[in-house]
């Protein structure tokens, strides 16, 4: 009788129900994995999709989208909004190729630093891309923590923290991987993709499906019939 954990059981999840065909996930390539990234912060995966292919039709590499007028990159961008991200993503291909020879660093550490990178954006670019163990946090993942763990205080920088911590102790590890039979490269990899997956399906903000949900006997929220008031949200 094996206490429960959430990672082997949200990879094992993830392997029947998650997503597996979206057109950046099967690459290693960290200009890919990091435009989708950069796409996906403020834009749902259907209206992406598209853009993704015409972008990485005009600029397939780092190298191309550097050497590129701001205008032009604009212009693709035309219709996904939020063009902070657009000019952000060409200093940042820039600098890629001025400063890191070409090729996106390795660790969230460094990835932080480039522009439009933030935390979470960096720890999914390593472990998509390079696969290095490294925690993600957006909103979807916040949700789900809060309500497995049980955080139930307001959203606020003190709740990210509380949060963030949660994300690390979760994250699979190496033994969780061995167990698992697989390298912890690909198990971190199907861990991170199955957190987003999970969050944008069965544990969605509005009326989450937990009935089958691979946590439900296991998640503070389901459990105390929480999941109403679990994320709470901002006080005001
Ligand atoms: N949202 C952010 N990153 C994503 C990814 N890799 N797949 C699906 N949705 C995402």
């Amino acid at each position: 009788n094996s206490p429960f954990s959430f990672s082997q059981a949200l990879i094992k999840w993830q392997l029947v129900h998650g997503r597996h065909d979206l057109p950046w996930q099967n690459t290693t390539d960290a200009y890919r994995i990091w435009l989708s990234e950069i796409m996906l912060q403020q834009t749902q995966v259907v209206t992406v999709k598209d853009y993704y292919a015409r972008f990485l039709k005009r600029f397939p590499d780092v190298q191309s989208l550097a050497s590129a007028e701001q205008d032009e990159v604009l212009a693709l961008w035309t219709g996904l909004g939020y063009y902070s991200r657009a000019r952000n993503l060409h200093a940042c291909a820039r600098s890629v190729v001025a400063d890191f020879g070409g090729e996106f660093p390795r660790t969230p550490e460094q990835l932080v630093t480039l522009k439009g990178i933030g935390a979470s954006t960096a720890a999914a670019i390593a472990v998509f891309a390079y696969g290095y163990p490294a925690a993600i946090l957006d909103g979807n993942v916040k949700r789900i923590i809060a309500r497995v763990m049980g955080v139930r205080a307001p959203a606020s920088a003190a709740t990210d923290k509380i949060l963030w911590q949660h994300a690390n102790e979760l994250l699979v590890t190496k033994a969780d991987a061995k167990k698992l039979k697989m390298p912890h490269a690909t198990a971190l990899r199907i861990y991170t993709q199955g957190l987003m997956d999970l969050g944008a399906s069965l544990c969605a903000r509005g009326t989450p499906q937990c009935t089958a949900c691979p946590m439900q006997t296991n998640c503070y929220a389901r459990i105390h019939q929480l999941t109403d008031d679990i994320p709470a949200a901002k006080a005001r």
